[in-house]
């Protein structure tokens, strides 16, 4: 049976010593009743460890934004997978729309560090979206499908079972504009057909897929409901905590 996943994307937001107090606040609002799906948040590199030794007697799990795609060695300010690893943290967010545009991730690169998270025993929250001028020519579909293609469906199906995506349209993300639930359901169900015909109807039924955009505690309950949407990939409404935890109630 697939999960349910509230996770976060704190971006490039918070010091060591904010993002430290925000999870201790997230900790202890969750420290009652059991939350009904999982939950992670996705920190900046600095603080995995502290918040991951943070969290380990909690139902929280942490996330990277981002590894390197190269396994080791003369790479200047990148961060390994096994790096991350050794944090304490198992999962980490790759395929962002922000890495593809602001830095240039081709597929070839999310290819290598999908694969590298996989052989370090992370779980891979891999993202695809389109932008505005592509939905606005009713081409989302296509867009994505080939985002797909060129990536995480050319795994084993072994492989492919192990990761989380999330569906974020970039004309979505940080603009206040959600996506309608009937626009989200619709692509996640796509995708999940998708998957269907590729790796066949079981590995369908057992992938989460998330939807992210200017998600919050107001339209979470009504997206979460649909049949296709997993849970959420949430960036600014995760940067508080009290507005993290409502969205995690959604469910
Ligand atoms: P917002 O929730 O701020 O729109 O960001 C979504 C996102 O990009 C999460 O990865």
């Amino acid at each position: 049976m697939r999960k349910n996943i509230v996770a976060g994307n704190w971006k490039m937001n918070k010091t060591l010593q904010e993002g430290v107090a925000l999870a201790t606040e997230l900790k202890e609002l969750l420290a009652g009743a059991k939350p009904n799906c999982e939950v992670v948040i996705g920190t900046p590199f600095i603080h995995l460890s502290a918040v991951s030794q943070l969290v380990t007697d909690s139902v929280i799990n942490v996330s990277a934004q981002n590894c390197a795609d190269k396994e080791s060695g003369a790479y200047t300010g990148e961060v390994s997978a096994a790096m991350v690893k050794s944090t304490g943290a198992n999962f980490v967010i790759l395929g962002h729309s922000e890495r593809r545009e602001y830095y240039l991730e081709t597929s070839e690169i999310l290819n290598a560090k999908v694969a590298l998270a996989l052989a370090n025993g992370l779980t891979p929250i891999y993202c695809c979206g389109e932008p505005l001028s592509v939905r606005e020519k009713d081409a989302q579909e296509d867009f994505v499908k080939k985002q797909l293609d060129e990536t995480i469906f050319n795994l084993s199906a072994d492989n492919f079972s192990k990761l989380v995506i999330a569906y974020e349209p970039i004309w979505a993300i940080g603009t206040g504009v959600t996506a309608s639930t009937e626009q989200a359901q619709e692509m996640l169900a796509f995708i999940r057909s998708l998957i269907a015909e590729k790796f066949g109807k079981e590995v369908a039924e057992n992938t989460s897929i998330l939807y992210g955009g200017s998600c919050n505690a107001k339209n979470a309950p009504e997206l979460f409901a649909q049949p296709d949407i997993d849970g959420g990939l949430i960036g600014g409404a995760s940067l508080k905590s009290v507005d993290f935890k409502a969205i995690i109630d959604a469910f």
